[in-house]
């Protein structure tokens, strides 16, 4: 259960009243603060600047701040710094996430803390738009960190009698070091954020702004109200219970590019269900006249020359073959080359004296014209009644360039920054009503909108359009900091990959995609027998360790950021199933560690080999450690161990 407490707040001055909210958790260590401004006057009121909280960190001669910034490709690269008086910003300015920073901090007194010991101090934002995160150094040495929506340009507009609810900054502190800061924010994200975990009645999501979450009335008094998910626990002793595991999906982007046709598409989803695959998910160029990426976003009709009765013969053959259906979409955009636009020209994000700058040679929609987020709304709820799909991956491949907004001339149209966000809230909260059975992956280029607001609307995320697996070692550290496993989807793809023309083993690259939700994105036709033969035996091995790797405690064991090696540790629920996967690069000239120290096991028990049958005792696990295998090029090494 959870408890919210609101304060009510009135301007001495102003006709102003401030709700300040914050909710605790009965078995998780967040807590989260909004607040809701309302003008109960009868002029209208601009809101300049409005964050959603503020944090003075205890008084100590300094702070080390960790943040997670990188690019398209190369998303959450772990930096530090140390904070200096001044003011260090974090944000996006782009309308949304962003793939450059991530809505998240930590902060760690004289920078003592390690992975698993020292005060950690963490903060999370629950916002897809332009955000803000503010690192303060006050002259008198005090820091202090406050976050919320981005001011730049997006002021707020109340009108007499109406209010605003800024996004939920989750703070989190943990005196376990990274590691426990991070177990702790993928714990309460398993249990009162994902999707599934909302929808199961047991949290709802985070407020779009005015989201559901309003309290009903303000009064000058304090006041503790207790949410409906206490209601049926009044105690709140219920165990947390985390959201289904995720099906090994299929993704047919980097076989086929473009070039979907149902032919090919029914050849990868045969050999994808020989692997073992649970869901099969037909990425971009399904839809008429999407040959390359110059035309037909927003004409979202089946392309009958590829696919001549429709979708339904593919996901026919697909369930067929026991897998469920997915799909690719990218609903905020349009391309100038399409019927949508062609109707429509004055729906995308624009000025009227302005270029309308392209980026993949597609444009925005103005998502904050409810017209807009309405036909949205209708094209998603159609292609989902009319097709059997369980599963939508939603991409978004570009930023917000130019936000304007002619028809709102005079009318405050920089609102835009604050109800397209809003608006995509809306819609994806109005899918998962009317289609409550269907998942939602959100794809942003990669990962470029990963935060605690999508997450709340979606099962999973999509981590980076870099699949090479010795990049990703990288990006999965930085993406475990914050957010669990069980969203992080990660694909094998071929060998060389595509992107980065590395060549590793077959068995690397699953070992790196099993330490998430794991998917194959390959081009299985070009595989070899006996590469899919192995494969089965991985997605067989990954099936095995899921419940650990997705519902588990992660121990990062070793950064490659600090040595040659890099290993995790996943320890199940009861802690009775152990996971470790360790990998390294290029052969290291630096002596190799002969052996990996686990975490987080009792010492006093046995632990068994899962497969070689070896049996050690928990106290060698934890001060001797697991044997690692000889250092070559691109090693990698997956145990599984379980508590006798
Ligand atoms: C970007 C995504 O990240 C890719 O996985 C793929 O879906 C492409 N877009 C399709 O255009």
């Amino acid at each position: 259960g959870s408890t919210t407490l609101v304060l009510g707040l009135e301007d001495l001055a102003y006709p102003l009243a401030v709700e300040l909210c914050y909710r605790v958790f009965d078995d998780a260590d967040v807590l989260e603060r909004w607040a809701r401004i309302a003008n109960t006057g009868d002029t209208p009121v601009v809101l300049r600047q409005a964050l959603s909280a503020n944090l003075w960190m205890p008084r100590e001669p300094s702070w080390r701040l960790r943040y997670l910034q990188g690019g398209w490709g190369s998303e959450n690269q772990i930096t530090e710094t140390v904070l200096r008086p001044g003011r260090f910003i974090l944000e996006s300015r782009r309308g949304t996430t962003s793939h450059q920073t991530s809505p998240w901090f930590a902060l760690d007194r004289r920078g003592e803390a390690t992975e698993e010991h020292g005060d950690v101090f963490s903060g999370s934002l629950a916002w897809s738009g332009s955000w803000k995160i503010v690192l303060e150094t006050t002259p008198g040495g005090r820091v202090h960190a406050s976050g919320g929506l981005n001011d730049f340009d997006a002021p707020i507009v109340l009108r007499p009698g109406t209010d605003v609810v800024l996004p939920v900054m989750a703070c989190l502190y943990s005196n376990g070091g990274h590691g426990g800061s991070s177990r702790a924010w993928h714990a309460s994200q398993l249990s009162h954020v994902l999707s599934r975990s909302a929808r199961d009645g047991r949290s709802p999501s985070f407020p779009g702004t005015n989201g559901p979450r309003r309290p009903e009335s303000a009064r000058a008094v304090s006041l503790a109200v207790a949410d409906a998910s206490t209601a049926g626990d009044p105690a709140g002793t219920a165990q947390p219970s985390y959201p289904p595991l995720r099906p090994v999906l299929y993704n047919s982007w980097e076989a086929t590019w473009f070039s979907v046709d149902e032919p090919g598409q029914t050849r990868l989803a045969e050999l994808a269900a020989e692997m073992g695959v649970e869901l099969f998910v037909v990425d971009d160029g399904w839809f008429t006249g999407r040959r390359d990426d110059h035309a037909a976003l927003g004409d979202w009709v089946v392309d009958t020359e590829k696919f001549p009765d429709g979708l339904a013969p593919l996901v026919a053959t697909v369930k067929g073959l026991g897998m469920g259906f997915g799909i690719w979409v990218e609903p905020e955009m349009t391309t100038p080359d399409s019927d949508l636009y062609r109707a429509h020209p004055d729906w995308v994000l624009h000025f009227a004296n302005r270029n309308r700058t392209e980026r993949r040679n597609q444009l925005v929609l103005n998502l904050a014209r409810d017209d807009v987020a309405g036909w949205v709304f209708a094209t998603l709820d159609r292609l989902l009644t009319e097709h059997e799909i369980e599963f939508v991956k939603w991409d978004m491949n570009r930023h917000l360039s130019e936000p304007g907004w002619p028809a709102e001339t005079g009318h405050n149209p920089e609102r835009v920054w604050l109800d397209y966000t809003r608006n995509l809230y809306a819609v994806l909260d109005g899918l998962r009503a009317a289609h409550p059975d269907v998942d939602i992956e959100s794809c942003s280029g990669g990962g470029g909108r990963i935060d605690l607001g999508m997450l709340s609307r979606t099962e999973q995320v999509w981590t980076s359009d870099n699949t090479d697996a010795l990049d990703r070692i990288a990006i999965q550290e930085g993406f475990s900091q914050a957010w669990p496993a069980q969203a992080m989807m990660a694909w094998v793809t071929d060998s060389p990959n595509p992107l980065t023309r590395r060549r590793l083993p077959l068995s690397f690259r699953f070992h790196v995609a099993m330490a998430g939700s794991l998917g194959i994105g390959g081009d299985l036709a070009e595989w070899s027998h006996e590469e899919r033969t192995e494969a089965r035996d991985l997605v067989a091995l990954y099936k095995k360790i899921r419940p650990t790797v997705q519902h588990g405690r992660l121990y990062r064991l070793a950064s490659t950021r600090q040595g040659p090696l890099g290993a995790v540790e996943y320890l199940g629920p009861g802690g009775y199933d152990v996971v470790v996967i360790a990998f390294s690069g290029p052969r290291p000239l630096r002596p190799w560690p002969s052996r990996i120290r686990l975490a987080g096991l009792d010492e006093a028990a046995t632990y068994r080999d899962c497969d070689s049958g070896a049996e050690t005792s928990g106290a060698v696990l934890t001060h001797l450690g697991l044997e690692l295998p000889t250092a070559l090029d691109a090693t990698s090494m997956l145990v599984r161990l379980e508590r006798l």
